[in-house]
C-alpha cells in the first residue's frame, strides 16, 4: 500500500473509532435517563398524581407469581369495604352504610349507571359531602359503574375479584398501568378516605393501598387461586 493511502485509512478508521465510542457513550446516557420514568399513563395529569403518589413504574420488571398473590391479598379488604363496595353491588341498587345495606328510596343504577329518571344520583348527592351524620355524600361523578359493565366487588373472593380486575372485558377495557392509574388518582376512588361524617375508612390508608397494588402489577399481577 502507498504510504498515502494507509494514512487515509488509519484516519478513516480512528474516527470511526470516535463516533462509536461517542455513540455508545450518548445511548448509556440516554437509558439512564429514561430508568425510573413512569411508564407512560394517560394524559400529564394522572402521571403527575401517580409521582405525588410514590408510582414510579407500571412495568412488570420481575414476575414473582406468590409475591404477587399476597400483594393482592392486602389490597383486597379494601375493596369489600364498605366505602368501596357500596357503589360495587352485584344487583342494580347501590348499597349504604357499614352494613351495606340497601340504598333507600327504591334508587337504581339506570342505564347509565346515574339513576333512573326522577331519581337521579345528582338529585341528592352534590359535588361534595354535605356535613352531617345520614347525609348525602358527594362528588361530581357520583354514580355506580353501567349496567353493562357492572365491576362487581360485593360477595366477589380475592381470585374472583382479581381476575374480573384484569379482564378487559369486564373492566373498561383497562390495562394493569390504567388500573393502578384509576386507583391511585381517580377521585371516586379517593372519596373513600374522606367519606363524609360518620363513615368509617377503609382498612389500609391510601398510599399503602396503592403500594399493595403497585406491588402485585410489578410482581406480574398473579392473582389468588
Ligand atoms: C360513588 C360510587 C363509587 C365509589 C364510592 C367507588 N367507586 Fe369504584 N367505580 C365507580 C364507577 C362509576 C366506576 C366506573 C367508572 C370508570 O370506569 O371510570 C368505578 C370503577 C372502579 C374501578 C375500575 C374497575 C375495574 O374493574 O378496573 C376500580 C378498580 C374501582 N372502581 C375501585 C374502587 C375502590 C378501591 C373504591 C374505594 C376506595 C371505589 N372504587 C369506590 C364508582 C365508585
Ligand atoms: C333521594 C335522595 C337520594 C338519591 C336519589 C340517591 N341517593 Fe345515595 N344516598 C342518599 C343519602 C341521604 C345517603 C346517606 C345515607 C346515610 O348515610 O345514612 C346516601 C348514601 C349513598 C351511598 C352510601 C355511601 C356509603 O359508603 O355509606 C351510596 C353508595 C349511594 N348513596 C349511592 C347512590 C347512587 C349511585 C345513586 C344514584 C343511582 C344515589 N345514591 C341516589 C340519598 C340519595
Amino acid at each position: 500500500m502507498p504510504n498515502n493511502t494507509k494514512w487515509q485509512v488509519l484516519t478513516a478508521l480512528l474516527l470511526l473509532g470516535f463516533a462509536g465510542a461517542f455513540l455508545a457513550l450518548w445511548s448509556q446516557q440516554s437509558t439512564s435517563a429514561n430508568a425510573g420514568k413512569a411508564a407512560p399513563a394517560r394524559g400529564l395529569s394522572s402521571a403527575n398524581a401517580l409521582a405525588e403518589m410514590g408510582v414510579t413504574t407500571v412495568s412488570a420488571t420481575d414476575t414473582d407469581a406468590a409475591a404477587a398473590q399476597a400483594a393482592f391479598e392486602r389490597a383486597y379488604p379494601v375493596f369489600v369495604s364498605p366505602r368501596c363496595q357500596n357503589c360495587h353491588p352485584s344487583g342494580d341498587a347501590p348499597l349504604q352504610g357499614d352494613d351495606s345495606h340497601v340504598h333507600a328510596q327504591n334508587v337504581k343504577r339506570g342505564t347509565d349507571g346515574h339513576g333512573v329518571y326522577g331519581m337521579r344520583c345528582q338529585t341528592c348527592h352534590q359535588d361534595a359531602n354535605l356535613p352531617g351524620a345520614n347525609m348525602p355524600p358527594g362528588n361530581p361523578k357520583w354514580g355506580l359503574p353501567p349496567p353493562q359493565m357492572k365491576m362487581v366487588f360485593v360477595g366477589r373472593t380475592s381470585g374472583e375479584l382479581c381476575r374480573q380486575l384484569k379482564d378487559p372485558k369486564l373492566n373498561g377495557g383497562r390495562s394493569l398501568a390504567q388500573i393502578l392509574t384509576h386507583v391511585a388518582a381517580d377521585d371516586l376512588v379517593g372519596w373513600g378516605w374522606n367519606p363524609g361524617d360518620g363513615r368509617t375508612l377503609p382498612p389500609l390508608n391510601r398510599p399503602d393501598f396503592v403500594a399493595a397494588m403497585q406491588e402485585w402489577v410489578n410482581d406480574g399481577a398473579a392473582c389468588p387461586n
